[in-house]
């Protein structure tokens, strides 16, 4: 194994967050990219308790969630860019949703963990924002290249990022993280201000009854994040600590977790089935 990374490819990313104003947050839109149902989906649980704290804060909440929309895949034709500025060749529901987010003061991207990465449904939605920016390249303070916005879209958008992932390590979300502020930091790009990131792994045990108390704990946790958001302006870092941490025993995470897998294999269900039923009983 050669361990030398070339200098060249020794990457780093910058990740700060902006302080928002506090009270000044009065619409939030939460972008929800699983591909499962209310009620299944871990990270519509995790989205819905940090709304429900922006809302004890006094602002409104809404959800769009993705699996639901019309996302065509981005051509790459850039007629957005030259023929038909600022306007898209497909008439689907991405030019609603973006008019949505035009709306909020504060735009909540929510997505599972793929593959490392941030979810292909949520990241086609992004590509799909091109519209916003205009083709010419200009130097950004820090002297790397990017897009001016495009005007009659709102330049800067304050966003929370929102991830869950299976394993019960937080660390896996670097590449996710990475990609979100690669982004952000691009400035003109995408336009996107990060407040905060909240990351909770072992997202299956979300919703089992059976770890009530670990549940309780996250979310409570989660929902006082978005409630401090809105009203202090930021989020104290040991909170987001708080959420990312697995108070449980690996072994016995991993014991249970392979168990259920064996029930699902041996009874032919999906997991979601078997939770319902673990729910239910
Ligand atoms: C195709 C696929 C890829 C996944 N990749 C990862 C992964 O890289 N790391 C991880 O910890 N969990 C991974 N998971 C688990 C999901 O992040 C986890 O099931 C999460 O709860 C899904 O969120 P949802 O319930 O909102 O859909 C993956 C799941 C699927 C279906």
């Amino acid at each position: 194994m050669q361990n030398e990374i070339p200098k060249a490819l020794q990457f780093s990313h910058k990740q700060s967050y902006v302080k928002l104003e506090p009270g000044s947050v009065k619409k939030v839109v939460v972008i929800q990219g699983s591909p499962r149902k209310e009620g299944t989906s871990k990270t519509d649980i995790v989205a819905k308790s940090f709304a429900d704290g922006c809302h004890k804060a006094g602002a409104e909440t809404e959800t769009i969630y993705l699996r639901e929309k019309k996302i065509r895949q981005c051509q790459g034709c850039f007629h957005c860019w030259t023929k038909t500025p600022g306007k898209c060749i497909h008439n689907d529901d991405v030019a609603d949703i973006m008019e949505t987010t035009e709306s909020a003061d504060l735009v909540v991207y929510a997505s599972p963990l793929y593959h490392f990465g941030i979810i292909s449904l949520m990241k086609r939605y992004i590509e799909r924002t091109l519209p916003r920016i205009e083709p010419f390249l200009i130097k950004r303070d820090d002297g790397k290249t990017t897009h001016p916005p495009r005007k009659g879209f709102k330049y800067i958008q304050n966003a929370v990022i929102i991830g869950v992932c299976g394993f019960p390590e937080v660390e896996h979300f670097g590449a996710f993280s990475a990609n979100f502020h690669y982004i952000a930091n691009a400035g003109g790009e995408f336009g996107m201000n990060i407040a905060a990131e909240i990351y909770r792994p072992l997202s299956e045990i979300l919703g089992n009854p059976f770890y009530k108390e670990e549940n309780d704990r996250v979310l409570g946790a989660v929902e006082k994040a978005g409630y401090d958001l809105l009203t202090n302006g930021h989020i104290a870092p040991s909170l987001i600590d708080e959420i990312a941490e697995v108070r449980l025993d690996k072994d016995q995470v991993y014991e249970m977790a392979n168990k259920s897998w064996e029930i699902c294999i041996d009874e032919c269900m999906t997991m979601p089935e078997l939770q319902q039923k673990l729910i239910e009983s």
